[in-house]
């Protein structure tokens, strides 16, 4: 199948009550596990790349993995560009045939964050690409930072009424309590303003930082109108603790299919074992 738009992936999930999983690849053997376990799911699947896995693998290398690996598979899968904070970046990613890029200006003052993703979808929609957008600020698990601090941090429902309003854009990734990486202790999500952003957007809600954040959580935030999870730090544990355990365990291995096989299986089950949770599995 060719790429297909994000948008059209959320907007049957919302409408059938399930979430996608938007998984970060950065190599090869990242992009076949995703493939790999979106097809022994029958699931749809959004692959993302950042704006560091492009400069790592090359945006043509990248564009071209997720195409042919979507091609010759019948699940829908989308690529995405995934916290794209540049606007020349953004519109490379679309040339190069994302069929969705995520427009961060999260950073940004209100009216720039508004004004700026206004002009990515200016260019994007009249070509069928979907664009997610950014209010709030999602940490990382390393900021060290104070609950009052944090909830400055989070999305504030009457600016995302208004950003919505003003953008026309089709998905938003909100912070309420997820950081991104490895958690130090269990996150609380602030589920109250996520109903309360919902209710007040009535789009889909992209919750990001999702691999720390327990499965029951996750759930109760699905059923609350988050649409589409990000995954990123599961799939590297996945993948670096079992090349680990291999070199551990054969230290005379020379050969990397041997590591880098089970490491690629390893990242099969992760992602098939979200693909459960977020309730896509059979949804193909
Ligand atoms: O949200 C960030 C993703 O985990 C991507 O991380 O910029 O290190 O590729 P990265
Ligand atoms: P995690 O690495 O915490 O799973 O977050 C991924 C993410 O939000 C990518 O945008
Ligand atoms: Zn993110």
């Amino acid at each position: 199948m060719a790429l297909v738009p994000v948008s059209e992936l959320l907007f049957k999930a919302e409408k059938e009550g399930y979430a996608v999983g938007a998984f970060n690849a950065n190599n090869m053997e990242i992009v076949q596990a995703i493939i790999e376990a979106a097809k022994l799911e029958n699931s749809p699947v959004i692959m993302q790349a950042s704006q560091g896995a492009i400069t790592y693998a090359g945006l043509e290398f990248i564009t071209g993995m997720v195409k042919i690996a979507a091609e010759a598979c019948k699940v829908p899968v989308a690529l995405h560009l995934d916290h794209g904070t540049d606007f020349g970046q953004v519109v490379r990613c679309i040339r190069s045939g994302f069929s969705s890029v995520m427009y961060d200006g999260s950073k940004l003052p209100l009216e720039e964050n508004i004004a700026m993703t206004r002009k990515v979808l200016e260019i994007a929609r009249p070509i069928g690409v979907s664009v997610e957008a950014e209010l709030g600020k999602i940490g990382g698990t390393e900021d060290d930072i104070h609950v009052s601090e944090k909830e400055a941090m989070y999305t504030d429902p009457e600016e995302a009424r208004y950003f919505v309003a003003q953008t026309g854009i089709e998905s938003l990734a909100i912070a309420i309590g997820t950081a991104h990486g490895q958690y130090k202790g269990k996150p609380e999500l602030d589920f109250e303003r996520l109903a309360k952003i919902k209710s007040l957007v009535g789009i889909p809600i992209v919750l990001h930082g999702s691999s720390g954040v327990p499965d029951e959580a996750v759930k109760k935030a699905i059923a609350l109108g988050v649409c589409k999870v990000n995954i990123d730090t599961n799939i590297r544990e996945a993948f670096v603790y079992t090349m680990r355990k291999v070199i551990q365990e054969k230290p005379d291995e020379i050969d990397p299919r041997k590591i880098l096989g089970p490491a690629r299986e390893a990242m099969t089950n992760v992602v098939r074992n979200k693909m459960r949770v977020f309730g896509s599995s059979g949804q193909a």
